[in-house]
């Protein structure tokens, strides 16, 4: 079986996201996104919420199945029997850090990277452009799926 890895902290989950991930199960027999924990650091969303999120956003790919992780992606991989990281890059300015955590990840654990460049459409997006657009009233529907759309609005302030 060809089974890759789309990792992130996906805080919260984008249709930029969306977009790499359905297009990487079209290509392979199972994507496994994983749900980065980062101990060092303070998500909007909990953990939980992520994945639940992703979950409901991805329910309609049958080959997608939603995990969480901690530590090195690397170490996910080796247990989970994944051969490669699958990344989107949506300017240059992404190419330099996913440059060299590829090259590290290669280096150390043998495990292999393929970037996709992502659909001009959402080249500008990511998830904390989204927070900080809805935090200040910003629509931003068309940009996530509907649940997140719901739940941000749930979670913001009202006036
Ligand atoms: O959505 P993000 O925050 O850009 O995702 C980054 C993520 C979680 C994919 C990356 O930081 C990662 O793989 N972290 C896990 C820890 C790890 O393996 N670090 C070493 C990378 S060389």
């Amino acid at each position: 079986m060809r089974r890759v890895v789309c990792p992130g902290s996906f805080d919260p989950v984008t249709n930029g996201h969306l977009d790499i991930i359905s297009r990487a199960a079209q290509l392979y027999d199972e994507v496994v996104v994983a749900v980065f924990r980062n101990p060092n650091k303070t998500a909007f969303f909990g953990t939980e919420e992520r994945l639940e999120l992703l979950r409901e956003a991805t329910k309609g790919l049958e080959n997608v199945r939603v995990e969480r992780f901690e530590g090195l992606i690397v170490d996910f991989c080796k247990a989970n029997d994944i051969s490669a990281v699958v990344k989107g890059l949506r300017a240059v300015s992404d190419f330099d850090y996913e440059m060299q955590m590829a090259q590290m990840n290669y280096s150390q654990a043998g495990v292999e990277t393929l970037f996709m460049t992502t659909n001009p459409l959402y080249a500008f997006l990511s998830s904390s452009l989204v927070k900080d657009f809805a935090k200040f009233g910003g629509d931003v529907s068309g940009l996530v799926p509907p649940i997140v759309l719901e739940r941000l609005k749930n979670r913001l302030p009202e006036e």
